[in-house]
C-alpha cells in the first residue's frame, strides 16, 4: 500500500534490462553502473539484483563500502577515481578497481602504495578525455601514463576507457572524433583491455571492440535519447520500467470557469472542472518545474497536472476520471507512462529524475 508517497522498485524488469545490455554486448563483459545510489534505486538491492553482471560501477570509495558492508563479493570499479589521497590505501585494502583520470592521482598512487604492503596487486582503469572534456587523460600523455602503471609490482592489469560525450546524439560528429583518437592511442597498447560504451553507445552501436561496457540508465528502464522519436524509446529496445512512483488522491475541488490552481496562477480553469490533489511534490523529488499538461494516470486513465507544482502535492484534471475518489493511488511514472515521457515534459533528464527522489519516499522492492 501507498501510504503518502512511494516508489517501487521492480527488480525482475532491472534483470532483464541487464539482459538486454547483455543481448547487445556480443560477449564482451558488463560493469553495471550502480552509482550515485544506482540512479535513487538503492545501491544494495540494485547490486543483489544484479548479480549476473561482472562488475559495479560506483561512484566513490563510499558507495563502495556500503556495498561492502552489506556483503557484496564483486569486484566493484570506482568510477570517479580518487578524491583525496586517504582513499588510496581503503581502496587497495578492499582490492577495489580504480579509475585513474588524471596524472596527478598517477603520482599519488605511486607514492602511497609503494609503502603498502598487500597481497594482491589491484587493477586499473586508465581514463582518456578522447574529446569528453571532462576526466581523462589527454591523448598525448596516455601511452606514457600507461606504460608506467604497467609497470609497477602492485598493477595487475590496466584497461584503458573513454567516454562519449554525443552518444545520445548519433549524428553528432564528435563521436567518430572520440573513437578515433581512442582507437589510434589504443593501438599503440595493442594487448590491452578497452572500454567505451555506456548505454546511448550501447545501443547505437559505437565502440563495438572494446572488450567492456558501462551500461546505467538502459538498467533502469529508460532510454538515454530523445522521447519524441518513436523508433528510440525505451519499448523499441525491450527494456522494461524499473521504477514506478505512486501518490494519493488526496482532496477533490469542484471548480469553476476562471477559478485559479495553485500558487503563480500558473493554471486558471477553462471551465468547470474536478480537480484532484496529489500528496507529492516537489520536497518528495517531483520536479517544481512541470508545466501544466505532464501526463499522470489515476484509475487507469491518463490525465495531465494543472498549475505549479507545490512542496508536498501537486494538482491534476479529473475529468477524464470521473470515478475518481479521494484515497486512490495517482502514477506520475512507471510501466503505463514512461519516466522518458516526464523528461521530455520537464526538461529534467530520467537520470536526474530518479536520482531527485528524497529518502521520505517509501521505497518498496518488488522481485
Ligand atoms: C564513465 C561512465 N561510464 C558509464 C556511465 C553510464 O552511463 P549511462 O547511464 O548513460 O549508461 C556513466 C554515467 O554517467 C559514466 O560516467
Amino acid at each position: 500500500m501507498i501510504h503518502r508517497a512511494k516508489s517501487t522498485i521492480n527488480l525482475k524488469a532491472l534483470r532483464h534490462n541487464l539482459e538486454i545490455a547483455r543481448s547487445h554486448a556480443n560477449k564482451r563483459k558488463v560493469v553495471a553502473v550502480i552509482k550515485a545510489n544506482a540512479y535513487g534505486h538503492g545501491l544494495v538491492p540494485v547490486a543483489e539484483a544484479l548479480q549476473a553482471a561482472d562488475i559495479f560501477g560506483v561512484t566513490d570509495i563510499d558507495e563502495a563500502d556500503q556495498l561492502n558492508a552489506s556483503g557484496c563479493d564483486k569486484a566493484i570499479l570506482i568510477l570517479q577515481g580518487i578524491i583525496e589521497r586517504s582513499d588510496i590505501a581503503r581502496i587497495a585494502r578492499h582490492g577495489h578497481q580504480l579509475v585513474i583520470h588524471n596524472l596527478e592521482h598517477l603520482s599519488w598512487l605511486e607514492e602511497e602504495l609503494d609503502k603498502i604492503n598487500f597481497a594482491k596487486p589491484l587493477s586499473f582503469w586508465l581514463k582518456m578525455n578522447s574529446g569528453m572534456g571532462r576526466l581523462g587523460i589527454m591523448p598525448a600523455d596516455f601511452v606514457s601514463a600507461y606504460r608506467s602503471l604497467q609497470s609497477k609490482p602492485w598493477c595487475h592489469e590496466v584497461i584503458l576507457m573513454t567516454h562519449l560525450a554525443n552518444a545520445n546524439l548519433r549524428d553528432s560528429a564528435l563521436n567518430q572524433q572520440q573513437l578515433d583518437t581512442f582507437d589510434a592511442i589504443s593501438a599503440l597498447i595493442p594487448d590491452a583491455a578497452t572500454s567505451i560504451p555506456a548505454s546511448s553507445a550501447l545501443l547505437a552501436g559505437f565502440g563495438k571492440r572494446s572488450t567492456w561496457i558501462r551500461p546505467g540508465i538502459m538498467l533502469y528502464g529508460s532510454s538515454p535519447f530523445a522521447f519524441p522519436n518513436e523508433q528510440s524509446r525505451r519499448e523499441s529496445f525491450g527494456l522494461q520500467a524499473v521504477m514506478t512512483l505512486q501518490a494519493r488522491l488526496i482532496s477533490i475541488q469542484n471548480c469553476k470557469a476562471g477559478d485559479n490552481v495553485g500558487y503563480c496562477s500558473q493554471f486558471i480553469c477553462p471551465r468547470d472542472m474536478r480537480i484532484g490533489i496529489v500528496s507529492i511534490g516537489y520536497a518528495d523529488g517531483y520536479p517544481s518545474n512541470a508545466p501544466n499538461g505532464t501526463p499522470v494516470i489515476i484509475n487507469n486513465k491518463r490525465t495531465v497536472t494543472t498549475g505549479r507544482v507545490s512542496m508536498d502535492m501537486l494538482a491534476i484534471d479529473l475529468s477524464p476520471a470521473p470515478d475518481a475518489r479521494i484515497g486512490d493511488s495517482v502514477t506520475l511514472w512507471g510501466e503505463e507512462l514512461s519516466l522518458d515521457e516526464i523528461a521530455e515534459h520537464t526538461g529534467i533528464l530520467s537520470y536526474n529524475l530518479t536520482c531527485s527522489i528524497a529518502s521520505r519516499v517509501t521505497r518498496e522492492y518488488q522481485n
